[in-house]
């Protein structure tokens, strides 16, 4: 990915807007190494594992990013915000590779692996209070977001548990499930960016329909490349929703096709997945499968979508950062 400035997860031209963003990054990041201590040893131990493996910093960038609309980006209100979606996501990444039985997160052993599943959850639950005790900080309207944000993401996530209601198109199921677990953290992070970076409500208004798309996108890229990807660019094991039987884009357009050439793709998906020989045959087929482009293109047109809203955002290098942050979703390889 070429970076206006090493460490961006985002090409910033403008020289200055790159290297503001990062230093805030790296204030960021030293608020979230001291937010994953606990007082117990431990604590610390199991909470750090997944913020010290890695990770994107996608939500964090797009509060200071979102925040360069205002005239207040330089708040430690910004930075208070940019820590709480991180936090939360971090919740959710424990919660989620107990659901989704995975190994690898962010290239290291998941922790429920190293630890077993209760402290996972409870470590997730850990971070999500810790994620609590920040936002107060931000006040009550905050707290309020925040909340609505992570029962849409609990939703989500149940949701994808369970089958389409009766005469519900599974397409629309999957949709409202993405938008739900990964959409509404993102537009979060657009809103409280604009908000504590001192944006116009209209703004702010803006880059969360911005951010819910973008969200959406970034979610719906995420699935493709469990197929298309190898571990060693996503720091996951490909092909765990295919295993786990969670529906993806892909995989909903494969179902769909109608071609006799596909009998043996829709025989295997609708059988177990959890056999290795059956699993690495159906991940074969769809990834020399059309529904991987079709997708792409799906996800490439969300993107489009969501730059439409940047209308309210004044020409100049934020928005073309903003633009170009909704392209590198649709088109990421990691
Ligand atoms: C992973 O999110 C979970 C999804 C919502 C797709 P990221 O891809 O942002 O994960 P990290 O933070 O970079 O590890
Ligand atoms: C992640 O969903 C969504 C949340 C953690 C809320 P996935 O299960 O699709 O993401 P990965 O592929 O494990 O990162
Ligand atoms: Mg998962
Ligand atoms: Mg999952």
């Amino acid at each position: 990915m070429t970076t206006g400035s090493a460490g961006l997860a985002l090409p910033v031209t403008d020289d200055a807007l790159a290297s503001r963003l990062n230093e805030r990054l790296a204030v960021v990041e030293e608020a979230l190494a001291r937010h994953v201590r606990s007082r117990a040893g431990f604590v610390t131990q199991t909470a750090s594992h997944l913020m010290e493996a890695g990770g994107k910093r996608f939500r964090p960038l797009l509060v200071l990013l979102a925040a360069e609309t205002g005239d207040r980006a330089g708040s430690d209100e910004v930075v208070t915000a940019a820590c709480v979606v991180e936090l939360t996501h971090l919740a959710s990444l424990y919660h989620d590779d107990v659901m989704d039985e995975a190994d690898l997160r962010r290239g290291a052993v998941s922790a429920h692996s190293i630890w077993g599943n209760h402290v996972a959850i409870l470590t997730g639950d850990f971070l999500f209070s810790k994620s609590s005790e920040l936002t107060a900080e931000l006040g009550p309207d905050a707290v309020r977001i925040q909340a609505k944000t992570f029962t849409r993401l609990v939703e989500g996530q149940i949701l994808e548990t369970v089958a389409p209601q009766e005469g519900e198109d599974p397409l629309e199921h999957y949709l409202d499930v993405v938008a739900g677990k990964t959409g509404s953290l993102i537009a979060t992070s657009a809103r409280y960016g604009a908000r504590f970076g001192g944006a116009s409500p209209e703004v702010e208004e803006a880059l969360t329909a911005y951010g819910e798309i973008v969200g959406s996108a970034f979610q719906l890229s995420d699935d493709i490349l469990d197929i298309a990807s190898d571990s060693v660019e996503s720091g996951k094991t490909p092909g765990t929703d295919l295993r786990e039987g969670v529906p993806t884009l892909p995989v909903l357009m494969a179902r769909a096709s109608t071609d006799p050439a596909d009998a043996r793709l829709h025989e295997l998906l609708d059988g177990d997945l959890d056999d290795d020989e059956l699993h690495a045959e159906a991940l074969d087929l769809l990834r020399k499968h059309p529904s991987l482009d079709e997708a792409r293109a799906y996800v490439i047109g969300q993107a489009q979508e969501a730059k439409r809203h940047l209308a309210a955002v004044p020409e100049g290098p934020v928005r073309d950062a903003l633009e170009a942050f909704a392209d590198i979703v649709a088109t990421r390889s990691a």
